[in-house]
């Protein structure tokens, strides 16, 4: 399988070695604005360093991985699907739920696979919470964080124009996973706030979904660096499903009964974080003809979700309702 690298930053850096870890895959091109990232990237696997998009297509790529700032995804993506390459986005889709439905409307249109960055679904502390809930763990409510230590690296991050807002850089991870996990969210509530930077980098929601289960979120781009960055908390008839980052799953299976905890720490860091077998899942799923991770729709679904959440904080909190 050929592949084009769109976008030589610290993520494209980590796509271009993951892709080119993987057997019978060639990155062929990697391109970027900035000329020494892209030959940086390029050079240690000798792939071929472009300028921009269209010169990455003129390689003849079977895929292309989107992983330059979030305001160009759309664009993008759909520019290569049209071409007939199927394409792997790094998160998210779109700023705007109107280009995400653009995006979604070509792949369907194309027939192409697209794959969203989602890489928490294959994370293996996240995969094993889907396994006790798959054993039949039942959730009431819960709580959970996902913090960024600054949101000066990289510079646009703090920049709404480029990112769509913290949350759709952020958040929206995690508002992709909880539904993967306990089903579809039917109604948010959330506030924000901008409290170290000129974006809202400070939202707590509601979450309500449809199954009935009650979720708290907080999520800031203003904490520190000490992890752990991300927490979730579920609980159900006096039991407890506890994550601590990538590396810890703490299961309380019942009143009286032992915790149980799963450390994953020792996991070289593609895996913990599900980036190597996200990237075995897409280039998969094209082989089988069939999507092997996070499709179109569920991406597409997590843009309207923090669409939704944007719409609550501008009404100060007011229900929105999604499905
Ligand atoms: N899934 C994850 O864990 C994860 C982690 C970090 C970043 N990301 C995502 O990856 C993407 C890139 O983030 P990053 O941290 O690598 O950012 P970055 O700023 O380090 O890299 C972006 C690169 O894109 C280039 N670029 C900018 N505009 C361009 C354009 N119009 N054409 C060509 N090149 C252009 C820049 O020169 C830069 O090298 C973002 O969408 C971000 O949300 C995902």
């Amino acid at each position: 399988m050929r592949i084009g690298i769109y976008g030589a930053g610290q993520m494209g850096a980590a796509h271009v070695r993951h892709f080119a870890a993987v057997p019978d895959t060639t990155v062929v091109a990697v391109a970027d604005a900035d000329e020494r990232r892209a030959k940086a990237a390029a050079a240690p696997i000798g792939a071929t360093p472009c300028p921009d998009l269209n010169a990455l297509l003129t390689m003849h790529p079977d895929a292309v991985v989107i992983v330059v700032p979030n305001v160009h995804h759309a664009q993008a993506a759909v520019t290569a699907l049209e071409r007939g390459v199927h394409v792997f986005c790094e998160k998210p889709m779109a700023t705007t739920v109107g280009d995400a439905r653009r995006v979604l409307q070509t792949v369907e249109r194309t027939g192409r696979m697209y794959q969203m960055g989602f890489n928490r679904r294959f994370a293996p502390v996240y995969t094993g919470v889907r396994e006790l809930l798959a054993g039949g763990a039942r959730v009431f409510s819960g709580t959970m964080k996902m913090n960024d230590g600054d949101m000066r690296t990289p510079a646009w991050f703090s920049d709404p124009k480029i990112s769509g807002g913290f949350m759709y850089d952020t958040g929206i991870h995690l508002l992709d996973l909880v539904p993967w996990l306990l089903g579809p969210i039917q109604e948010v509530r959330c506030l924000t706030r901008s409290s170290c930077y000129p974006d809202q980098d400070d939202a707590v929601m509601l979450l309500r979904f449809k199954s009935g289960a009650l979720v708290a979120f907080s999520t800031c781009g203003h904490a520190t660096w000490t992890g752990p960055l991300e927490r979730i908390e579920f609980y159900g008839d006096h039991t407890a499903i506890v994550t601590d980052g990538f590396e810890r799953l703490t299961h309380t299976p019942g009143r009286d009964q032992p915790a149980v905890t799963r450390d994953f720490s020792a996991i070289p860091v593609p895996d913990r974080l599900g980036y190597a077998p996200e990237v075995h899942a897409f280039l998969q799923g094209i082989t089988d003809g069939r999507p092997g991770g996070p499709t179109a729709e569920d991406a597409f679904r997590a843009v309207e979700c923090v669409d939704a959440c944007y719409r609550s904080a501008a009404a100060e909190g007011a229900p929105v309702r999604l499905a």
